[in-house]
């Protein structure tokens, strides 16, 4: 059997085809762009693997899409590729409407016509698995409850406004056409493999390189963090038991501050690499807030525990110092993404220019 993945090449989808690869006898088909959030060095462990078939290309390209499907005949399809950061939607939105909106769209439309054509359990078992954010939630405050799959939708910036529109198509397929779609909305995720523009492994290399750890604001907002192993667990049993057309919240009940993530970390790297200049936190700087910042997110995972037995494995603080620990174990990766060689994987590969998309 054989499941196709876009967005295989970024933090959470690497992670999800590795652990799949190791858990299954099936093939993985991994159609990424390979944005600068793309990684192929995310996936050197499966370079000689013949379960996993990588391909560049945009979700957005019907014709490749199409083609995919009707030659490989997955089971599945998993939705992981998105312009995915924050901060960088605000700045520049038009990437976040083309990839996350329309992407998803043509994904839609791609999967609908290879599933209408299909026939036995091809057609019966097929899934669409949409992997989105609880972003399109918005904003709690304080003491509000934490969100529910029935919470309303209030995107507050481009980045959860167009998750929030792809997760309404996604929708709309299963009432309209009956494409048998699973949505996950899950909560800020950590681990290896991240990106370090994310707070996490920003506040990590910034701190071994004893560069300014900018904390947006006063620091108090709050997200609720999930190891990213966890929620791949959270996936597979998704697209193992949910029920089509159903949402499910994916968190970690693990609520935390900004501030008090750092501070966690500077005191796991006092311990881990102590600096001869003194405590990692005197690098703390709070700077300029984002616009528009959410305040507080936190999941109520009550559904996906309860229908799906889901559980997650790691605590905040097991996690974090696993994920520190990889950032120091994993000093080449380190190295060739913050120079901007990791993309030199596309020009060997493609032979083509790597400039960032
Ligand atoms: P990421 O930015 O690390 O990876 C995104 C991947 O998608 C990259 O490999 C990129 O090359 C690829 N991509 C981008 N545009 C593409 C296109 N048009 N066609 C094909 N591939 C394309 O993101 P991530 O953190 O791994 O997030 C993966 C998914 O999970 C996203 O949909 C995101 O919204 C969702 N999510 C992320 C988090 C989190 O904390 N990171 C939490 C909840 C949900
Ligand atoms: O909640 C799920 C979402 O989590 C995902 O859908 C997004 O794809 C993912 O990027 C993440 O969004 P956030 O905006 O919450 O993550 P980020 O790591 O950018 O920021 C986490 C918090 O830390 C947020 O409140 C902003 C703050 N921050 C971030 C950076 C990069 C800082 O204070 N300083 C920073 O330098």
């Amino acid at each position: 059997m054989t499941i196709l993945v876009t967005g295989g090449a970024g933090f959470i989808g690497s992670n999800f085809v590795q652990n799949f690869i190791k858990s299954t006898d099936e093939m993985v088909v991994n159609v990424d762009l390979l944005t600068y959030a793309g990684n192929g060095e995310n996936l050197a462990s499966l370079e000689n693997n013949s379960r996993h078939i990588f391909v560049k290309g945009d979700i957005g390209d019907y014709d490749l899409l199409s083609n995919l499907m009707c030659s490989h005949l997955p089971r599945a399809v998993l939705n992981f590729a998105a312009e995915s950061h924050v901060d960088r939607s605000i700045l520049a939105p038009d990437k976040f409407i083309k990839t996350n909106v329309l992407g998803t769209f043509n994904l839609l439309k791609c999967a609908q016509q290879y599933w209408d054509n299909s026939v036995g359990s091809e057609h019966f078992d097929f899934k669409f698995l949409h992997v989105s954010t609880d972003e399109v939630y918005g904003s709690l405050g304080p003491n509000d409850s934490p969100f529910t799959e029935s919470h309303r939708y209030t995107p507050n910036s481009p980045y959860s406004a167009s998750k929030a529109a792809s997760d309404h198509f996604v929708r709309a397929w299963h009432h309209t056409y009956g494409l048998p779609v699973l949505t996950t909305n899950c909560s800020n995720n950590y681990g290896p493999y991240q990106f370090p523009e994310k707070l996490i492994p920003l506040v990590i290399l910034n701190a071994l390189q004893g560069e300014e750890i900018p904390v947006y604001g006063d620091g108090m907002q709050i997200r609720d963090w999930l190891h990213v192993n966890d929620h791949c667990s959270a996936i597979s049993a998704v697209l193992k038991s949910g029920q089509a057309g159903e949402v499910y919240n994916v968190g970690g009940d693990s609520e935390v501050s900004n501030i008090e993530v750092v501070i966690k970390i500077c005191k796991i790297l006092d311990e881990m690499l102590p600096s001869i200049k003194g405590r990692y936190s005197r690098l703390i700087s709070f700077v300029k807030d984002r616009p528009g910042h959410d305040r507080r997110y936190s999941i109520n995972n009550r559904k996906i525990k309860k229908e799906l037995g889901w559980r997650p494995v790691e605590s905040f603080e097991s996690g974090l110092r696993k994920t520190v620990k990889w950032y120091l174990n994993n000093k080449l990766w380190v190295k060739n993404v913050q120079s901007g060689s990791y993309r030199d994987w596309i020009k060997s590969q493609y032979n083509q220019d790597s400039k960032h998309r």
